[in-house]
């Protein structure tokens, strides 16, 4: 199978893509994951995160090429994979579409989580990360046990350097004018299912079991 995950910054993509991949053992393939794990001491590093602490996009040509790399790795071909934050503009979609067929693995289907844009800000101004793990907590809605610390691995918890108020402002609005056109062209491919955002981190996950439960029958 291989999934879609879409949705404004801090929607909750990367928390329901980790069970979803658990789930249905896929590889999770998250774009701005990879460009975070970029070395900071070279000069890449150094570009992509002047992009990412602004809220642009990087430059399609490096983002299609490393979505591209990945996705020609052995335990995505064997296993399948969900894509999250990738593609972000019609760009990208069709670049995918192209990349997909040549290497016959289709997009089985495309999940849009929808949260309306004032909820955004606060999830994402919550959001803690685990140094070591990458678990995501947030302070309010999915706190860890003891404060900064990740309870699956006793990491420390720190801030993205782009989950500012700030930041967001920039995010959002990217998301609006370049990443919102996918729904129209997923929905026009007859692929797209959206899930209400709104409710709590177990009752969005079951909404997704539910959508892929009738898609893989
Ligand atoms: P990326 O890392 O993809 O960030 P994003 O799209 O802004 O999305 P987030 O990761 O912020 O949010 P999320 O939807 O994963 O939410 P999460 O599950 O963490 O991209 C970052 C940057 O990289 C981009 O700005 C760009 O510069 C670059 N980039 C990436 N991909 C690119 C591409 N394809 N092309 C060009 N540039 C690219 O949840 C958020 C918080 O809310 C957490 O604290 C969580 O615990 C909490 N939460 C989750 N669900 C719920 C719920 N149901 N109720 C309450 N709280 C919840
Ligand atoms: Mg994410
Ligand atoms: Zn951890």
């Amino acid at each position: 199978m291989q999934l879609l995950i879409m949705g404004a910054p801090g929607a909750g993509k990367g928390t329901q893509a980790a069970k979803l991949a658990a789930k249905y053992n896929l590889v999770h393939v998250s774009t701005g994951d990879i460009f975070r794990s970029l070395n900071e001491m070279t000069d890449l590093g150094q570009q992509v995160r002047r992009f990412m602490k602004a809220g642009k996009l990087i430059p399609d040509d490096l983002t299609n090429r490393l979505v591209e790399e990945r996705l020609e790795c052995n335990d995505c071909m064997d296993n399948g994979w969900i894509l999250d934050g990738y593609p972000r503009n019609v760009e990208q979609a069709q670049n995918l579409d192209v990349f997909t067929n040549i290497i016959r693995r289709q997009l089985t289907c495309v999940l849009n989580i929808h949260v309306p844009a004032e909820k955004l800000i606060e999830r994402a101004i919550g959001r803690r990360i685990c140094k070591n793990c990458g678990a995501t907590y947030h302070v309010k809605f999915n706190p860890s046990k003891v404060a900064d610390v990740c309870d699956s691995c006793g990491g420390q918890l720190y801030q993205r350097a782009d989950d500012t108020a700030e930041t967001m402002k920039n995010r959002l609005s990217v998301y609006e004018k370049n990443t919102r056109p996918l729904i129209d062209y997923y929905k026009q491919a007859g692929i797209y299912a959206e899930i209400d955002g709104t409710q709590t981190i177990d009752k969005v996950t079951e909404a997704l079991f539910n959508v892929l439960s009738s898609v893989k029958a």
